[in-house]
């Protein structure tokens, strides 16, 4: 199309570069039409992505180091807490504060899915700083070390402790009741089957048909404890035995 951009008839050029030829430029009606055609493509803008194409996106995270107990969830798993915790918000009606405690996938899924949720991440690993104001600095073993702002802020808490000792439950269930507003809070906590009763006797919590998983083979069994009945979501609450 270059080409046919050209006038017609071979200008002469004088040694400045400028046309010698005082006829204003005629372009064929071919050409016309090439030129025409050319400009409304640079006008358009990019095709819209599909909401498809969008969820196609991974969340880019910071490598896992397992010296933190750090193991990522796989996509699923992410998407479909971020989308529980997001379907929690819709249903209250009025907007809700959500905690990520030591979930850092968690909380890049909810921002992806809803760049407008309320999400604050305490978290250990110091790279996650990179959320700016959404991170609060959060050791397990300081339980009750929090920023007075956050305090019974939150309407959604959701856990996944790094270990799996009575000792690391016992001490992010004291930073749960820290965080968890007193009206009403619902509590999502995503650890080792091993931790059932104790889910049980400190927060009040039951386990959900929903097997959350690792981009990494775990050898323990995991599982998502929730203090709310998720009626057909996360596959209902598992039946007592
Ligand atoms: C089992 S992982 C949970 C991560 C979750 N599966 C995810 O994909 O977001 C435990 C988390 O606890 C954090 N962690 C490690 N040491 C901690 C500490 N002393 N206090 C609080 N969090 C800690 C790790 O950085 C890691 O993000």
């Amino acid at each position: 199309m270059e080409e046919e951009l050209r006038h017609h008839h071979a200008p002469t050029v004088n040694i400045h570069g400028e046309d010698e030829d005082d006829d204003p430029p005629v372009l064929s009606s071919h050409a016309l039409a090439a030129l025409q055609e050319f400009l409304s493509e640079q006008n358009q803008s990019p095709a819209p992505q599909t909401a498809e194409e969008e969820a196609e996106e991974d969340v880019a995270l910071v490598s896992e180091d397992w010296r933190l107990s750090q193991f990522w969830y796989d996509r699923e798993t992410a998407e479909t807490v971020a989308n529980e915790v997001l379907s929690l918000c819709v249903a209250s009606g009025s907007p809700r504060r959500v905690a990520c405690i030591a979930c850092p996938t968690l909380y890049a899924y909810l921002k992806k899915i809803d760049p407008s949720v309320a999400a604050q991440l305490l978290e250990y690993d110091q790279r996650f700083g990179q959320y700016g104001s959404d991170f609060t600095f959060y050791d397990y073993n300081q339980p009750e070390e929090l920023p007075v702002d956050l305090k019974h802020a939150f309407e959604i808490v959701v856990a996944d402790p790094p270990y799996l000792s009575k000792e690391c439950l016992e001490k992010v269930a004291q930073t749960i009741s820290l965080l968890a507003s007193p009206k009403d809070c619902s509590l999502l906590l995503l650890t080792g089957e091993v931790q059932r009763d104790r889910a049980a006797e400190l927060l009040g919590l039951w386990p959900c048909v929903f097997r959350p998983q690792h981009t990494s083979k775990l050898g323990n069994e995991f599982r998502l404890f929730t203090n709310y009945d998720p009626g057909l979501r996360l596959g209902g609450w598992e039946p007592e035995k």
